[in-house]
């Protein structure tokens, strides 16, 4: 936090914005606990009054005089009024203040998945997912912890108001005095939540840390099992989370120092009260009896003081939450999109033109040309990180190119409205993402899709088969990201997802290594057949794949170094020849050890 200048006037100025941001969200249900509060405030005070006035003229009248206790009906009545008034006011904003809470978070959560889903790829290279998740859960939850005690406070200040009006009201000295104290107190309570704002800060970045280990533990189980590393792993995790204890320790233990100053000072003001409404009395200025109300009236501002104080604590707690979340909210990466609306039909060429691509600073792709013919089969090949993933990200958009342009039928992909390019352009990966819902779901992504065009679209995958053995069929119910699927079938289910919604260009990263070469020959023949044809491209390392290709481009230093069919490149480049042959060695050795 050293670029920020850190004041206790800073953490009540970002916290006060931070409250009318809720506040503003759902002003209707922060009224209704506000006044839920004040009803019991009000019935506390009330309380007390009926309490002074069945003294007076009930208990001891029927004590001195034997009298019948006539308003006896009425004094009950009026203690069961107030009980009623203050259990209504309780049940409003108990009930109010819950639904404050969790609206608010199911609001913001909402809001930043929305956000997160409108920023590009390049944003999310730069985030670790175990923070975001923390985000998401812990940081939006202890971002709007504030939320809970602040109806309850904002409602017992009138408490306070009043009280310290009524002391006024009885002796002015008296009520300066009052108000001196309770200045003190909330300096005190000020610097407290700032001296613990920047501990909190600590606490949800550790958060975060214990977070990212988790995930990346559970993500890399199999690895992390198969290389026997769980002992690293665990003390990995276990000086994360002991690092998180500490920092909640020191945090609890200092605002622990402060509460116990802050639960004393009442008490104090009570006994400087009696002291100074001593001499008050000697100096004929008050009465016995003015002074003993005055000292009640203090030990009911206790409890809201406290409230005022876990208002200031929960606001530091809250700020440095929030501040984690609002972060994701100021990301302006967002993906810029245009006008261009989708038009169906067959399939379509593509242009590349002097395309520079980086991710961050080293250069993948320099002045990068290319031309695709529309309804041909393009074979990416290249050496290991020589940018063909790279060139797929930026065919669908995923990426865009630092300079130069990349255009589908003469129109520039950046010209596409937000969720129209994908109508054209399927991509395929080979680590396939599926969703925790069917088979059906993941393939038409509950789209209004028909049976047949399901049929043909697994059919063209060549998934018909397995899904037919599956329990359920289509309707089988596939574990978290497919998981009781072999990488064969995710890829297939994949590839039926991208067909069904007959692209215009297919982009086909490896998305079909996982099967077996002559499957892999099969699926792209059939593709190459489809009734309404795409233009694939496709990275491809099998010889028997890349012959299939009508064309192949050969990327090596950044760019296409050589364009042309499979026998041309073989004659003009010799770095191709030699890459070829020895994807051709691996396919011999692995048939050779699979037979
Ligand atoms: N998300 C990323 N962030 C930063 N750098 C990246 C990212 N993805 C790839 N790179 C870098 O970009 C370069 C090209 O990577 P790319 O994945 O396109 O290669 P590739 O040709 O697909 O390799 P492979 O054959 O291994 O799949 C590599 O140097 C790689 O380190
Ligand atoms: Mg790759």
């Amino acid at each position: 936090m050293s670029e920020r200048n850190l004041t206790p006037w800073t953490v009540l100025r970002d916290g006060s914005r931070l409250i009318w941001r809720f506040i503003k969200m759902h002003p209707a249900a922060f009224a209704v606990a506000v006044f839920g509060a004040a009803m019991f405030a009000g019935a506390i005070i009330a309380a007390a009054l009926i309490i002074g006035w069945i003294t007076d003229n009930v208990i001891i009248p029927v004590l001195d005089e034997s009298q019948e206790p006539d308003l006896l009906m009425t004094a009950a009545a009026a203690i069961v009024l107030v009980s009623v008034f203050k259990a209504v006011g309780i049940v409003l904003r108990r009930t109010a203040a819950g639904w404050l809470s969790f609206a608010t978070r199911r609001d913001v959560r909402n809001e930043l998945l929305a956000q997160q889903l409108s920023l590009k790829m390049s944003w999310f290279n730069r985030q670790a997912i175990g923070d975001l998740l923390a985000v998401a859960d812990s940081d939006v939850n202890q971002g709007t912890d504030v939320l809970g005690p602040l109806p309850y406070a904002t409602g017992v200040s009138m408490l306070l108001v009043g009280t310290i009006t009524m002391i006024s009201i009885i002796d002015p000295w008296l009520g300066v005095g009052a108000v001196i104290g309770l200045v003190v107190v909330i300096v005190i309570d000020v610097r407290g939540s700032w001296v613990t704002y920047e501990m909190w800060e600590e606490v949800q970045r550790r958060i975060g840390k214990v977070s990212s280990i988790a995930h990346e533990s559970f993500d890399g189980a199999l690895t992390v099992k198969s290389l026997g590393r769980e002992r690293y792993v665990s003390s990995r995790f276990t000086m994360a989370s002991d690092a998180l204890r500490d920092s909640t320790i020191k945090v609890n233990s200092t605002w622990t120092k402060y509460q116990v100053i802050i639960r004393a000072l009442p008490q104090l003001l009570i006994v400087l009260l009696l002291v100074v409404g001593a001499a008050r009395i000697d100096a004929g200025a008050v009465t016995a009896g003015n002074v003993v109300t005055v000292a009640y009236l203090l030990s009911l501002l206790a409890f809201p003081i406290q409230l005022i104080g876990f208002v200031l604590w929960d606001l530091s707690g809250s700020l440095a939450g929030w501040q984690r979340v609002q972060a994701v909210f100021d990301a302006d990466d967002h993906i810029e999109y245009g006008e261009e609306l989708a038009v169906a039909g067959g399939a379509a060429g593509v242009r590349g033109s002097s395309v520079d691509f980086a991710y961050d600073r080293e250069q993948v792709l320099s002045g990068l040309d290319l031309r695709i013919r529309a309804g041909t089969t393009l074979a990416v090949v290249g050496a290991t990180a020589s940018g063909k993933s790279t060139l797929c990200l930026l065919l669908a958009r995923l990426w865009d190119p630092a300079s130069g342009s990349i255009e589908l039928e003469g129109r520039d992909l950046q010209a596409f409205a937000g969720s129209e390019l994908p109508k054209e352009v399927s991509y395929v990966a080979q680590n396939t993402f599926l969703f925790d819902t069917t088979v059906r779901s993941n393939i038409t992504l509950d789209e209004p899709f028909t049976e047949a065009e399901i049929a043909t679209a697994t059919g063209l995958a060549g998934a018909t088969s397995f899904i037919e053995e599956l329990p359920h069929g289509l309707d089988t119910e596939l574990g978290e990201r497919g998981t009781t699927l072999s990488g064969g079938q995710r890829q297939r289910l994949a590839l039926a997802r991208a067909l069904i919604r007959k692209p215009r260009l297919m982009v086909l990263d490896d998305a079909t290594s996982a099967v077996d070469p002559s499957v892999e020959v099969e699926i792209l023949k059939a593709l190459k057949c489809a009734e309404l044809p795409s233009t694939i491209v496709v990275v491809a390392y099998r010889p028997s794949s890349i012959r299939l290709a009508d064309e192949v481009v050969f990327l090596n230093e950044k760019r296409i170094i050589a364009h042309g069919s499979h026998t041309e490149l073989l004659d003009i480049s010799s770095a191709y020849a030699n890459l070829v042959s020895a994807y051709e060695e691996e396919a011999r050795r692995l048939r050779g050890a699979s037979s």
